[in-house]
C-alpha cells in the first residue's frame, strides 16, 4: 500500500490504486510465477507504486521485473468503439510524455528501473514481452489498445495470473469497456469483478 495519500498518481484514483496494489500483492502472496506489466504507463505514477510493492515484499517479489510499455507518443487515433461526447478531450496525441521523465522518476525514487518499451502496443514483437506473465494493468484508454493488450497478455499468462483493466464503464471511455465484454464473451472461462472503474479478470 502506499505510505501517504500524496502517492497516489492523478490517472488512477485512491480506491482503484489501493485495489491495483492490493491485487498484485496477493498474486506475490500466492506465488503466481512471472513478471508484471503496465500497458500505458503515462507519466509512471501506478509504475512506480507497483515497482515499490515489489521492492518492499519478499524475495519472490523482487525476482519479478515490471515491464511498461507506452508510445510515448500520447494516443494513437480513436475508432467508431471510442465515440463519445464526454470523452471529446481525449485525442490522438493527448497525454505525450517522454521515456526519459518515467526513467528520470524511478532514479529519483531510488527504485529499479523497469523495461520500458517505447511502440504502439499494436507493433509489439514477441521479444518485446516477457515469457510468463502473472500480473497486468492494461490502462491504453481506448478500444483498439485493450483489445491488443487483451490479445497480447492472454497466451502469457500464469495459472492464477489477474489482469486489471481501467476506465471500464467509464462514459468518457467506452472504447475500453467494449474491448472488455467482447473478450469476456470470447473467453468463457474468465471471470469479471468490478472495482470502481476496474474490471478485473481472472
Ligand atoms: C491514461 S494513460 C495511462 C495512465 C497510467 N497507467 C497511470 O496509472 O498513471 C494512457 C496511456 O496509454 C498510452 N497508449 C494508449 N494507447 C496506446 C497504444 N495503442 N500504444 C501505445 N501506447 C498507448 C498513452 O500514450 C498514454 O500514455
Amino acid at each position: 500500500m502506499p505510505a501517504k495519500q500524496s502517492d497516489y498518481p492523478q490517472q488512477v484514483s485512491a480506491v482503484e490504486t489501493a485495489t491495483i496494489l492490493e491485487l498484485l500483492e496477493s498474486t506475490v502472496t500466492a506465488n503466481v510465477p512471472g513478471d508484471v506489466v503496465e500497458f500505458g504507463c503515462y507519466k509512471g505514477d501506478t509504475s512506480i507504486l507497483l515497482q515499490k510493492l515489489l521492492h518492499s515484499t519478499d524475495t519472490t517479489a523482487k525476482a519479478k521485473a515490471l515491464w511498461l510499455y507506452d508510445s510515448f507518443e500520447g494516443l494513437p487515433p480513436k475508432t467508431a468503439e471510442d465515440a463519445s461526447v464526454a470523452g471529446d478531450s481525449f485525442k490522438a496525441g493527448e497525454l505525450f510524455v517522454t521515456k526519459r521523465e518515467v526513467v528520470a522518476k524511478f532514479k529519483k525514487a531510488g527504485l529499479r528501473v523497469p523495461r520500458i518499451k517505447k511502440a504502439f502496443f499494436e507493433d509489439l514483437l514477441d521479444q518485446d514481452l516477457p515469457p510468463q506473465i502473472s500480473f497486468a494493468f492494461l490502462d491504453g484508454d481506448l478500444y483498439g489498445s485493450i483489445k491488443t493488450s487483451l490479445a497480447l497478455v492472454t497466451p502469457r499468462l500464469s495459472p492464477g495470473a489477474i489482469i486489471i483493466v481501467h476506465d471500464y464503464n467509464n462514459p468518457e471511455l467506452p472504447g475500453s469497456a467494449k474491448a472488455v465484454d467482447e473478450y469476456l464473451h470470447n473467453h468463457p472461462t474468465k471471470k469479471l469483478a468490478q472495482k470502481a472503474a476496474l474490471a478485473i479478470i481472472r
